[in-house]
C-alpha cells in the first residue's frame, strides 16, 4: 500500500487545487479525513492491525501525507476566504481588513487633574496633604480661625447653613474655605509641619467669576523661623511650576482674620497693563489661631496661604468664564 502512497497525494492535491469552492473544498476534506469515510482515518486507523516491523514506516509515510495535504487544504481554505474578504471590501468600497483607528479614550476633568498637579508639585517640596469633611462645624470653618459670631468677616464669605445640627448639637455648614482642614491638621500634629489641603468649598455667590461651589488649596508651614520671605517663595514657584513661568505677580496687603499680617496675591492677566487677577490670599498664621489649637505662638511661627483652583486655571487656559467648568459641555472640555 505504501506504493499507492505519491499517487493517492498527486489525486488528492490535485482535487484540492480544483475545488471550485468553499463547499468544494469542504467535501474533498471529508473524504480524505472524515470521521467516518476518510480514505487518510481509515488507513491510519487500520496501522494498530498491521505487524510491527511496518508500522513504523507505514505510519510516517502516512503522518506524512497526511499532513501535506493538511497544509494544502489550509492554503486553499485561505484563498477563498481572502476572495471574500476582497469581494465584501469591493461592494463596500472599505478595506475591512484595515486597522481601525483608537477608540476615543476619555481623561480626567481639568479640575481633578490640576488637583493632582498641585499635590505632586507641593509634595516635591515636603508638603504633606490633608482633606476635611464639606460639611463642617460652625467653630472649625470660623471661630477657631479667630473669627467670632459678631466678627463682620463671617458675613463677608456668605455662607449656606445645613437645617440640622450634629449629633452633638452643633450648627452645621457647607464650609466656606478649606481652613478648617488647616485646623484639624494642627490639632493632631505636632510642629514642625508644611501641609495642603485641596477641596472643594461653597458661597452664595454666582457671576462670571465666582460660583457657589468652587475648589481651593490651602498650604500652611509651621516652623521656629519660617518668614514672610518663605511664603512669597513657596508660593511664587509653585504657581510657576503649575501655570507658567511667564507670569508677573502682585502682593498687595489685605485682611484675614486668621493671619497677621495679611496679603492678597494677584496674577498680570487680560490685554495691557493694569490687569490684574486675585489668585490667593495668605499671610503669616495669628498667634490667636496657634493659641486655639495649643500651638505656642512664643516658639512657632508660620505661614498660611489659600488659592482659587479655578482662578489659576482661567489665567492658565484663558477661560472667560467660571461657569465653563461646571456645564460638562464637550467642546469645552475637550480642548484639554
Ligand atoms: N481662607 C481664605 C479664603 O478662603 C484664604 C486664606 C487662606 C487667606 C490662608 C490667608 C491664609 O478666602
Amino acid at each position: 500500500m505504501a506504493d499507492t502512497l505519491p499517487a493517492l497525494q498527486k489525486e488528492a492535491l490535485r482535487e484540492i487545487a480544483e475545488a471550485k469552492d468553499m463547499e468544494a473544498l469542504l467535501q474533498v476534506e471529508q473524504k480524505l479525513f472524515g470521521r467516518k469515510q476518510g480514505y487518510l482515518t481509515a488507513e491510519l486507523r487500520k496501522l494498530g492491525g498491521i505487524p510491527e516491523s511496518e508500522r513504523k514506516s507505514q505510519g510516517e509515510a502516512l503522518n506524512l501525507l497526511k499532513a501535506t495535504l493538511e497544509r494544502a487544504l489550509l492554503d486553499r481554505k485561505d484563498a477563498f476566504e481572502r476572495k471574500k474578504i476582497d469581494a465584501l471590501a469591493a461592494e463596500d468600497h472599505l478595506d475591512i481588513t484595515m486597522d481601525l483607528p483608537p477608540p476615543p479614550r476619555g481623561h480626567l476633568h481639568l479640575i481633578p487633574e490640576f488637583m493632582n498637579q498641585v499635590e505632586e508639585v507641593f509634595g516635591r517640596m515636603g508638603f504633606d496633604v490633608a482633606y476635611g469633611p464639606e460639611i463642617e462645624e460652625e467653630a472649625l470653618n470660623f471661630d477657631l480661625l479667630n473669627m467670632p459670631v459678631d466678627h463682620p468677616a463671617r458675613d463677608v464669605q456668605d455662607t449656606f447653613w445645613m437645617e440640622r445640627a450634629s449629633a452633638e448639637g452643633r450648627r452645621l455648614l457647607l464650609r466656606t474655605h478649606t481652613s478648617p482642614v488647616q485646623i484639624r491638621y494642627m490639632q493632631t500634629h505636632t510642629p514642625p509641619f508644611r501641609m495642603i489641603c485641596p477641596g472643594k468649598v461653597f458661597r452664595r455667590d454666582a457671576d462670571a467669576t465666582h460660583s457657589p461651589m468652587f475648589h481651593q488649596f490651602e498650604g500652611l508651614m509651621i516652623g521656629k523661623d519660617v518668614s514672610l520671605r518663605h511664603l512669597k517663595g513657596v508660593m511664587i514657584a509653585a504657581v510657576k511650576e503649575l501655570i507658567s513661568e511667564d507670569l508677573t505677580f502682585r502682593f498687595r496687603t489685605g485682611y484675614f482674620p486668621f493671619t497677621e499680617p495679611s496679603m492678597e496675591m494677584d496674577i498680570q492677566w487680560g490685554e495691557g497693563e493694569g490687569k490684574w487677577l486675585e489668585v490667593a490670599g495668605c499671610g503669616m498664621v495669628h498667634p490667636q489661631v496657634l493659641r486655639n489649637v495649643k500651638i505656642d505662638p512664643e516658639v512657632w511661627q508660620g505661614f498660611a496661604f489659600g488659592f482659587g483652583v479655578e482662578r489659576l486655571l482661567m489665567i492658565k487656559h484663558r477661560i472667560p468664564d467660571i461657569r465653563s467648568f461646571y456645564q460638562g459641555d464637550l467642546r469645552f472640555l475637550r480642548q484639554f
